[in-house]
């Protein structure tokens, strides 16, 4: 493939500290596509201006591209060379226009990268370095650009031909074949440039801003998927009056327009006026999505449209400061889903989102600062470091700062920045002038890697009580020696008799490697609640006893910090079961029985409180991880669990069976409960628990309970388990993205046979490595479920090797994304470590490898 290489040979490392002003500004642009699956002509027409007195050529970045002709003024130029995959022209005058015109393949490009086919649609995906695969050009973030770009295409084929901006004109060309023209006003780097042509409908809306511009919304789609859309378009709408509510950000132009894709990278991308879908974050209907999957399409429908102004508006200069748009773009959309429903759940989700992929990120060998210092691939930093780190980062100067300096801050931000190209210090610098906060120190959140620890130990002597602080960053890849960084913490102390609060809540803000709180006047023994929302991210190790967790779990006003103390309580007593073989378990159901049984608590929240920690989680707590051993403790504490709180939990299950399908904060709680209930029935081995699980699979008017159902029987052995498997293949044959579920929920099924299943169906018709969804949903999936990943044969890893290995010549973006798995062999047993590594050490080895997996796969072995 054109973009492949080998690994002899030396990869090209991008360092942030090389960073340049470009040789030249491109303020003016003119696309104009032919377009065709097998060939679509393209041809660029750039008014370029020399940047400063040099006398360098103007280099063009290029990707698998050749040069039709090349004209500099108006006439085909000579003197034009290529350097490796760029173009480099050779020029005299300050200004010049440049022509040029190439031919590119949409239907081979596999990579989803460029100019690409999906399902009869040809549609772009440019960032971040995709622009390159269509036309020369400086691709890079701070070459911003007015683009004019004209489509022409065969019109039965491609009735709809979209682009940023707003529509200038259409008409009608010779041989069936029709035109349009978009221009879009406000200047913009490649990565945002966007094009959509296809057979699609539009969901239409409109939105009035508050300064009274009409915005003409559509989220197009193709016709039979039209009664999808409805929940998208609602939360468009409610994601811009968000926004011109909680930042004062309003919409700039009259269109604003939203395409689903099946075939599709990642989640969505923002291009200007033309964000582009993954469809699975647009479609839904009650039959076909989830509760997660609603909740998920507004999150991600809210964080495209957010990026107009985080991202679009204000882009970034270098890649290096990606988390400058993510990571404020994730805590925007964090808000206004907290907004939307429980604020409690949401911080909940989040943090348990956090846990699962940032901090085994942050610990292993792929971890980076949130502001990177270099990279191989660009593709291989959009992480959960840069994203979901980037926006606890803004969180705490949120925290900080409070909200209205924090919001005077945004203001400065936007009305200093628009229309440029910034980075994270101008961020920061923006907030600290907004709020005449010194956050100097605050800075090493963006340049030191790792999880800091906090180690917090409470000690009381008669009517007073000293908290001592400690902290500490672990060494990462390239940064053994850690600075502290400034903490954060919410901090309030609960009384263990009266279970009152004993002061207001503090926040602290610890910045030394050790401090202390005193606490006078205590009248009775105090519990410390530490941490409180998870106001710092951060690992809080404490010297609270069970009774202590059991407590604040009961009795602690922070619906966070209540759930944080079942956990921990789940936790310690799951570590020390997988430690010594068994664990008294008596006082996690006493909590869990306390939580279920409060009645004047959201069932949402009940339902994530009572949930186990996952198998991973407890293997990061635990030096060598034994995941045998985890599954064997979680599998026994969820079975006594099951037993001892049966009839609390068919209470539950009971109180909530008969509700029909109503997507509300309600109705979703209870669907939420109930499916935990019937897992926890399930675990207790009561003899009617498949055909419940099997009633309520075939008995739902609604996704999130037959998946529910469903999941249960995948990791049980009832012969119900096949005959829902089936029927559920049956019912949604055809339909991609239930399909994906349906993969899914065997790759994480618990059963010992998962690995062998898995294989088999790696061979099933419906499975394509061409479709990352479909590639995701399987190997995926399957290689975060501890248990059946690491079977001690290694069976697991040679699977999910040979399936990257594979997947890389199609898609080297999604393949270099599974690595991580296979890269935490350091926190495991020496054989399966030896068994992680060869695999690793095998795909390094194929010829032709991608740089993207190259780079994954060699730091991964480090
Ligand atoms: N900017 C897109 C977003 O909204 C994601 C782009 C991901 N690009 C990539 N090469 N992985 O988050
Ligand atoms: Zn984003």
């Amino acid at each position: 493939m054109a973009d492949a290489q080998t690994a002899t040979q030396a990869p090209t490392i991008t360092r942030r500290e090389d960073y340049r002003e470009p040789d030249w500004r491109v303020p003016e642009i003119a696309l104009d596509f032919d377009l065709d699956p097998a060939a679509t002509r393209v041809r660029a027409t750039l008014q370029v201006e020399r940047n400063g007195v040099h006398d360098r050529p103007l280099v063009l970045d290029g990707d698998a591209l050749v040069p039709v002709s090349v004209l500099v003024d108006g006439v085909e130029a000579t003197g034009w060379s290529m350097d490796g995959p760029n173009l480099v022209i050779p020029l005299t005058g300050s200004a010049h226009r440049i022509d040029t015109e190439v031919v590119i393949a949409p239907e081979r490009n596999t990579q989803l990268q460029g100019l690409y086919a999906s399902q009869g649609m040809l549609c772009t995906q440019c960032e971040a370095e995709g622009f390159r695969r269509i036309t020369f050009f400086p691709d890079r973030p701070d070459v911003l650009s007015r683009y004019k770009v004209r489509m022409t295409a065969d019109k039965a084929r491609f009735p709809v031909l979209l682009a940023n901006g707003d529509p200038i004109a259409q008409g009608e060309g010779a041989d069936g074949r029709h035109w349009a023209e978009w221009h879009d006003p406000f200047p913009k780097p490649s990565y945002l440039f966007a094009l959509v042509a296809g057979d699609l409908v539009a969901n239409r809306g409109s939105f009035t801003t508050l300064s009274g511009r009409t915005v003409e919304l559509g989220i197009w789609v193709r016709s039979p998927d039209l009664a999808k859309t409805d929940h998208a378009l609602h939360a468009l709408k409610l994601s811009m009056a968000w926004d011109e509510q909680v930042y004062g950000r309003e919409y700039d132009l009259d269109v604003f327009n939203i395409v689903a894709v099946d075939d599709f990278n990642f989640g969505a991308m923002e291009n200007k006026g033309l964000n582009v879908f993954n469809s699975r974050y647009i479609l839904a209907d009650p039959d076909t999505a989830t509760d997660y999957d609603y909740d998920a399409i507004a999150a991600v429908v809210a964080h495209e449209y957010f990026h107009n102004w985080s991202g679009n508006r204000v882009t970034c200069r270098d890649w290096f400061q990606l988390s400058l748009k993510e990571g404020f773009t994730v805590f925007r959309d964090q808000s206004f889903s907290a907004d939307q429903g429980s604020a409690a759940v949401k911080r909940i989700e989040d943090v348990r989102g956090l846990r699962a992929s940032q901090f085994p990120e942050d610990s292993g060998p792929l971890a980076h600062p949130v502001r990177p210092d270099e990279y191989i691939e660009i593709s291989n930093f959009y992480t959960a470091t840069i994203y979901n780190k980037g926006a606890e980062v803004i969180r705490m100067i949120h925290t900080i700062l409070g909200p209205d300096k924090f919001r005077a801050g945004t203001d400065l931000y936007f009305q200093r920045f628009d229309g440029t190209a910034a980075t994270c210090e101008d961020f920061v610098a923006s907030m600290e002038e907004a709020s005449g906060a010194d956050l100097s120190q605050f800075r090493r959140w963006y340049t030191q890697a790792g999880t800091p620890r906090v180690s917090a130990t409470l000690t009381q002597e008669g009517g007073r009580a000293r908290l001592s602080l400690r902290q500490s960053v672990p060494p990462t890849p390239g940064q053994p020696v850690k600075e502290p960084m400034v903490l954060p913490l919410k901090i309030k102390l609960f009384g263990s008799f009266t279970g009152r609060a004993m002061c207001d809540e503090q926040l602290m803000l610890f910045k030394d490697d050790a401090a202390e709180m005193v606490f006078e006047n205590l009248s009775e023994t105090p519990v410390l609640s530490i941490n409180r929302g998870f106001s710092a991210p951060i690992i809080v190790e404490t010297n609270r006893t069970a009774a202590d967790l059991a407590f604040l779990s009961a009795h602690d006003d922070d619906p966070f910090a209540r759930y944080e103390a079942m956990q921990q309580l789940m936790l310690d007593t799951l570590v020390a079961s997988v430690a010594s073989g068994s664990a008294d378990h008596q006082p996690v159901i006493d909590a869990v029985r306390n939580t279920l049984t409060d009645g004047a608590l959201d069932p949402a929240f009940i339902a994530e409180a009572v949930l186990l920690p996952s198998d991973s989680f407890i293997g990061d707590q635990m030096a060598v991880v034994d995941p045998e051993a985890i599954f064997r403790a979680r599998e026994s504490l969820r079975r006594d669990l099951g037993m001892a709180l049966n009839a609390e939990w068919r209470a539950a299950y009971d109180a909530v069976r008969a509700n029909r399908f109503e997507y509300s904060p309600t109705g979703k709680g209870a669907r939420r409960i109930k499916t935990v209930a019937l897992g926890y029935i399930a675990a207790s081995g009561a003899a009617d628990a498949a055909a419940l699980a099997y009633a309520q699979f075939e008995g739902a008017d609604n996704m999130t309970d037959r998946q529910g159902a469903l999941t249960t029987l995948a990791s049980g052995t009832s012969p119900l388990r096949e005959q829902a498997i089936e029927a559920f293949y049956q019912r949604y044959a055809g339909n991609g993205l239930v399909l994906d579920k349906w993969f899914q929920t065997q790759a994480l099924s618990s059963r010992d046979d998962t690995a062998q299943r898995v294989e088999a169906l790696a061979q099933h018709r419906d499975f394509t490595l061409a479709n990352p969804n479909r590639a995701r949903a399987l190997i995926g999936a399957f290689a975060v479920n501890q248990r059946a990943f690491h079977d001690i044969s290694g069976r697991g890893y040679r699977f999910v090797a040979d399936q990257l290995i594979a997947l890389d010549r199609l898609n080297p973006q999604t393949a270099a994304k599974l690595i991580p798995p296979l890269g935490r062999w350091k926190r495991f047993d020496a054989a399966r470590a030896a068994r992680m590594r060869a695999e690793l050490e095998r795909i390094v080895a194929t010829p032709g490898l991608s740089k993207d997996m190259f780079e994954q796969a060699t730091k991964s072995l480090d």
